[in-house]
């Protein structure tokens, strides 16, 4: 069971696997959020957060009681570390030390999690490991709205890693191919680069749908809600969209180059190359003529990710129509679900 916590909406998502890897959709429920509720990724109204997620629960009729959820932004800190090998305990022991240098917060203010990606010959080799590190006060925010809301918080996951999930699950990984998975939300962009079969660099940008709306606000004075209208192609006092066309096809130049800021950054820093692929999710993807923008900018193919793409449900339970409405935002949902069901 999953619940992504996004600042326009909280998702709900409850998978059950089958044999062969494959999943069935069991629940699923959207519930839209006040832009009050959560800025710049704090919850600032812990009610809001937690009388959505008690809607979700009767919506949906969910049954499992264990909520796993997931963190973006500037509170989360990933990164690749090299380390002497060691055995699993000494590790243990250990990386908090280790992670000290690496982490630009005091270390007693995060929690810190970490996998081995690479083991080694101890006293011989090197070991690679993933430090995830994500602050304290941040985590118990979001773990205490679940709690308010009657639910145990289970586990707490990191928004690219999770798109991760959803990606490998319903596409067949190339590992001749660089993908950029990109998951455009409403006040964060999550980005995480696949080569190899494996993710190779991850970042998160302060840019989303947030950008597009205020834009529209400002250019014809207009409401939040007016504006969001405008911007899914809904007329707003007396604009259209084919006015508000302009203003969007600017700020997507303003969401290419941001990402192009990253893209040149993990050149700068990789050997892997360049990308060949975008693989775009997350609501602010829908913005009209955003996807061709982004393919002209950057001459590669980009494709909308399908979350449920390989995920089968009973005719009955939900309208193909309204999966195919919601299915992009679903990204970080779905993945995070992928790991409850496993754990
Ligand atoms: N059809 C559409 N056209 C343009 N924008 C859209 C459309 N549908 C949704 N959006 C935008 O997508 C954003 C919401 O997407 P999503 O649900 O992925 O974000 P979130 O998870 O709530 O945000 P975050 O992860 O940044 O906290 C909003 O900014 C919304 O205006
Ligand atoms: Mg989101």
């Amino acid at each position: 069971m999953s619940l992504d916590i996004g600042s326009s909406a909280i998702k709900l998502v409850e998978l059950k696997s089958r044999k062969g890897g494959e999943f069935d959709l069991l629940r699923l429920g959207i519930e839209p959020l006040s832009p009050e509720a959560i800025v710049d990724g704090s919850i600032m109204d812990s009610s809001l957060v937690v009388d959505a997620i008690h809607k979700l629960n009767d919506e949906t009729r969910v049954k499992s009681t264990n909520f796993g959820t997931s963190l973006s932004g500037h509170s989360v800190i990933i990164k690749k570390i090299q380390l002497p090998a060691m055995g699993a305990e000494e590790l243990a022991d250990s990386i908090q030390w280790e992670a000290e240098q690496y982490i630009p917060f005091d270390i007693n203010d995060v929690r810190l999690d970490y996998v081995v990606l690479e083991e080694g010959e101890p006293g011989r080799d090197n070991m690679e490991v993933l430090l995830v590190a994500v602050k304290r006060d941040k985590v118990n925010d979001y773990v205490s709205v679940i709690s308010q809301a009657g639910k145990t918080p289970a586990l707490v996951d990191v928004d690219a890693f999770a798109l991760q999930n959803a990606y490998e699950i319903n596409y067949d990984l190339d590992p001749f191919k660089t993908v950029a998975l990109i998951n455009m939300g409403a006040g964060v962009t999550n980005i995480n680069i696949l080569a190899r079969g494996t993710t190779v660099f991850w970042r998160d940008i302060s840019f989303g749908g947030n950008q597009f709306t205020e834009a529209l606000q400002r250019e014809f004075n207009l409401s939040f809600e007016q504006a969001e209208g405008l911007k899914r192609g809904e007329a707003a006092d007396r604009y259209s969209p084919s006015d508000a066309r302009p203003i969007l096809d600017a700020i997507s130049s303003d969401m290419a180059e941001e990402i192009r800021k990253t893209f040149d950054f993990f050149s700068a820093t990789s050997t892997e190359g360049s990308v060949d692929q975008l693989m775009l999710c997350g609501g602010c993807s829908l913005t009209p003529n955003l996807q061709q923008i982004l393919t002209e900018r950057f001459e590669v193919e980009v494709e909308l990710m399908d979350p449920l793409r390989r995920i089968r449900y009973r005719e009955g339970d939900f309208s193909a129509e309204w999966l195919q409405a919601v299915g992009p935002m679903l990204g970080v949902a779905v993945g995070m679900a992928v790991r409850s069901v496993g754990d």
